[in-house]
């Protein structure tokens, strides 16, 4: 028999690799709504959800039983060989929240192979060979996804070569546009950008796919304008060109509502969705039409893993939990209190740049004096904020940004606690 070992044997440096870089020496024993406890019964609160994934807040009952009730029955139902209700019936529960020619779900695994699908996707529909991505855009670290990604260059460099014909045009970060002019027209200054790149790069009935995260997450939390949006969404008709919207992060009620696309009044034709979409459990899904889909004809895409019956059952039951106890709403809620505060605090701390996002997708930028990304000012702040146990993470090329990401189920009293945590942490810097 093989014996366990005691926990202080189990060496964490020498058994994970360290490209798994941690932001904290927390070694976690359990968790429940906000919070998190360590092995020595230590509690945090987790403003960084497990960047941005337990919206329904950690080990959500409802969630949890589902999970129990289903690994009873059947764990893997696998979807090439068997029809299972989980699988169905989340399917049946995320489409129910989109728009109609948004009706159809290819089940996966992760935000990655979202992406991956939604490009084999696009380029099998189109016929067309070329994506248009955005800088400090990120879509996962599988060959293609990182290729389609530029939020920092330690996710692509030295992996080249990568996935070709892949071209880049600048998202809009209006806090730090470099266009002359009014700031009420630098949206429009980024997407002549876009257009220049038909004009320089690649001719347009060569693209398959304009891929766009709704609001850009790890490159800085960066909310576009509705106008920049739409226009990105006309261009695409113009020219047959597919829309992807990456709702892997700003999806499932992160930012006060159920999906991000709604703040702007632009619909898809293809989106991922992951993270929040099982509360914890490895489930991700491209979602589309079916006359998009039917595409794909059988075996020209699929996995062995995607629809897990325990994985669909949780995302079922987290589609119920956002619908009961309505999370976007409570997400837009909390997130204008949240926003409130931190203006409050950026008003007295000028180190804070900016503060932004929607719902609770909200980040502030540090800043040095002269306007420059303050890194430091950021380490000194989560540190500061961990010594109160309170668990955050960072965002942006040069790791500018702090991300305020906690479960959607969070309260006004857990808000303010936080805002009183993070001013004495930006007071410290
Ligand atoms: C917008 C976005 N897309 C895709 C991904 C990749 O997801 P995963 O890590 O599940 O592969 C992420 C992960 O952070 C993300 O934020």
């Amino acid at each position: 028999m093989v014996s366990t070992p005691e926990r202080t044997a189990l060496d964490v440096a020498a058994l994970m690799p360290r490209a798994i870089g941690r932001y904290t020496p927390v070694f976690v024993e359990r968790g429940e709504g906000v919070y998190v406890w360590d092995t020595d019964g230590t509690r945090f609160a987790d403003f960084t959800a497990g960047i941005g994934v337990v919206n329904t807040g950690h080990c959500h009952p409802r969630v949890v039983e589902a999970i129990r009730d289903q690994a009873g029955k059947i764990i893997h139902a696998q979807a090439n060989i068997l029809a299972h209700e989980p699988m169905l019936r989340a399917a049946q529960a995320v489409t129910e929240t989109l728009p109609e020619q948004l009706n159809q779900v290819f089940w996966t695994n992760s935000g990655a192979e979202a992406t991956e699908g939604a490009l084999k996707l696009a380029k099998i529909a189109t016929g067309r060979p070329a994506i248009i991505a955005f800088r400090g855009g990120f879509h996962g670290r599988t060959h293609a996804a990182m290729a389609v990604t530029s939020s920092r260059v330690k996710v692509r460099g030295h992996y080249e070569p990568l996935l070709s014909s892949v071209y880049f045009a600048p998202y809009p970060y209006l806090f730090r546009s470099p266009y002359r002019g009014p700031a009420e027209e630098q949206d429009l200054r980024y997407f002549e950008e876009l257009e220049q790149v038909f004009e320089q790069l690649v001719m347009p009935d060569d693209v398959a796919a304009i891929l766009i995260e709704t609001v850009l997450g790890e490159g800085g939390y960066l909310v576009p304008t509705a106008r920049w949006l739409q226009k990105v969404r006309e261009l695409c008709d113009r020219h047959g060109i597919m829309l992807i919207l990456d709702e892997v992060q700003s999806g499932m009620g992160r930012t006060g509502k159920m999906w991000g696309f709604e703040h702007f009044d632009v619909v898809p034709d293809i989106m991922t969705a992951a993270k929040g979409l099982a509360s914890g459990m490895p489930v991700a899904a491209v979602i589309s039409d079916k006359a998009i889909m039917d595409k794909w004809t059988p075996g020209s895409h699929g996995g062995t893993y995607g629809g897990n019956a325990v994985g669909t059952a949780a995302a079922y039951a987290t589609m119920q939990v956002m619908r009961d106890e309505d999370l976007p709403g409570n997400a837009a809620r909390m997130g204008q209190i949240l926003m409130d505060g931190l203006r409050e605090i950026q008003a007295d701390y000028p180190v804070i740049g900016d503060v932004r996002g929607l719902g609770l997708m909200v980040a502030t930028e540090f800043v040095h004096p002269d306007g420059s990304p303050n890194p430091d000012a950021v380490k000194t702040v989560l540190a500061r904020a961990f010594d109160e146990n309170t668990l955050l993470i960072t965002c942006g090329t040069y790791d500018q940004a702090i991300r305020i990401i906690p479960p959607l189920v969070v309260n006004e009293e857990q808000i303010r606690d936080f805002l009183g945590v993070y001013r004495r942490a930006v007071a410290a810097v």
